[in-house]
């Protein structure tokens, strides 16, 4: 159990609080590229505060405050210019900076006063990499957006996906250093959501984890395992501060506010030996539902969905004063204990945790990886197909997340030679 102030401590991320001031020393995925195919504006909620994300007609990405600083007007309503972003109201024009270009009236009535120069909207860095689009809330100097070696791979159909969920982050991101759960919530559970009573999964017999340098491995050994298996001798990684890591997905647990997490998912699927060279011209994005609009229960259906009835189900913020945590949760306190040693770095003004600033590093940032050689050497077809985990996701569809547009589906069997396009 954790006292009342320390949970209030670890969730709280609105702009002044001490957790709000570490989360914003990284940078966090906000949006997917292909997204703004079809659109140029999109408001986004981060970190407690309201922004306006946009792409303007030169194709450069801006994040604003979504209120313009004239009369406050809601500027995901303006609209794009070759150069920035207008406010509809009065059409102040504002660069990617956050300086304003343009008052269309002061301009011509009083010019001399150039008044624009003493306007500034609120504005904050914006990068794109791997076909998200990311943001960076924190204070100069700004670190670099990880190059996560997965990033650099060739070969694979990428997508990404999103869900709201209504939540606090950090019993997201805990869910990120619990192995355990994974017998229970996804193994046995859907057994019993399949109306049948076993056999269950095999059990866990041994746990455990290790802090690295942008994270924590956590290492299982399960019934009939032996100590030569990946899961042991590789392990997953809980990705610093706020994702899964698994090798062919991450999972990062995005703050909107302290109620309410963003979950965003890269998934990785390298395609068959026989489909080599495969470059992928367009990342798609979707947003799967969270309950179904039916029943308006909690879809139990899909991997993710499962992990977002434990996180919802452990109420809007977890009561951490409530809490009895056994052994299995050794990975979870090490989680705590770190991130309340970050806030004290960033207090000292030293960078907490996994920040990158060297170019050299970031050409490509290695990561622990189980099924590397899978990953980045691939499978024959065939191999593929008989693959227990990735088989499955030819013939039964994205297991990870209920929702999957048919198109996308399309595009990833098409990637895979399943199917032609
Ligand atoms: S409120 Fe935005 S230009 Fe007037
Ligand atoms: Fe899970």
């Amino acid at each position: 159990m954790l006292e009342s102030s320390k949970n209030q401590l670890l969730t709280e991320v609105g702009l002044g609080t001490p957790m709000g001031g570490l989360l914003r020393r990284y940078w966090m995925p906000v949006a997917a590229v292909s997204e703004f195919e079809d659109k140029s504006i999109k408001p986004v909620r981060l970190l407690g505060e309201d922004l306006t994300l946009y792409k303007d007609l030169s194709g450069t990405f801006g994040l604003v405050d979504r209120h313009c600083p004239h009369r406050r007007a809601d500027t995901s309503y303006g609209f794009v210019e070759q150069c920035g972003l207008r406010c509809n109201y009065h059409g102040w024009l504002f660069e990617q900076d956050g300086r304003c270009i343009e008052q269309p009236y002061e301009d011509v009535a009083v010019p001399d006063a150039r008044f624009k120069d003493k306007v500034r909207i609120k504005a904050y860095p914006v990068e794109t990499r791997a076909g998200l689009i990311w943001a960076y809330l924190g204070p100069e100097p700004t670190p670099l957006v990880p190059n996560w070696e997965p990033f650099t791979w060739k070969n694979g159909f990428v997508q990404i996906v999103f869900a709201d969920v209504p939540c606090n982050w950090l019993q997201c991101q805990e869910n990120s250093i619990d192995p355990l759960h994974f017998e229970w919530m996804h193994m046995n559970w859907s057994v019993r959501l399949d109306d049948k009573m076993g056999p269950y999964s095999p059990r866990h017999l041994k746990l455990e984890f290790e802090e690295f340098d942008y994270g924590f491995v956590y290492r299982r050994i399960r019934e009939g395992m032996s100590e030569s298996d990946p899961m042991w001798t590789v392990g997953r990684v809980c990705l610093w501060p706020n994702a899964l890591f698994t090798g062919d997905h991450f999972e990062w647990r995005v703050p909107v506010d302290d109620e309410r997490t963003l979950s965003v998912t890269w998934a990785f699927s390298r395609v068959p030996k026989e489909s080599e060279v495969y470059l992928q011209e367009r990342i798609p994005a979707w947003h799967g539902p969270v309950y179904d609009p039916q029943t308006g229960d909690l879809i139990s259906s899909h991997v993710m969905n499962q992990d977002f009835v434990a996180w919802i189900g452990q109420g809007t913020i977890s009561d951490r004063t409530q809490e009895h945590l056994g052994t299995s949760d050794r990975g979870v306190l090490m989680l705590r204990k770190r991130l309340l040693n970050d806030l004290e770095a960033v207090g000292k003004g030293e960078d907490p945790k996994a920040i990158i600033r060297d170019p050299e590093v970031n050409q490509c940032v290695a990561l622990p990886i189980a099924e590397r050689k899978l990953l980045t050497e691939g499978l024959t077809r065939e191999e593929l197909a008989k693959h227990p985990i990735h088989g499955r996701q030819l013939t039964e569809g994205y297991p990870f997340q209920q929702g999957q547009p048919p198109e996308v589906r399309e595009a990833f069997l098409a990637a895979m030679g399943v199917r032609c396009p």
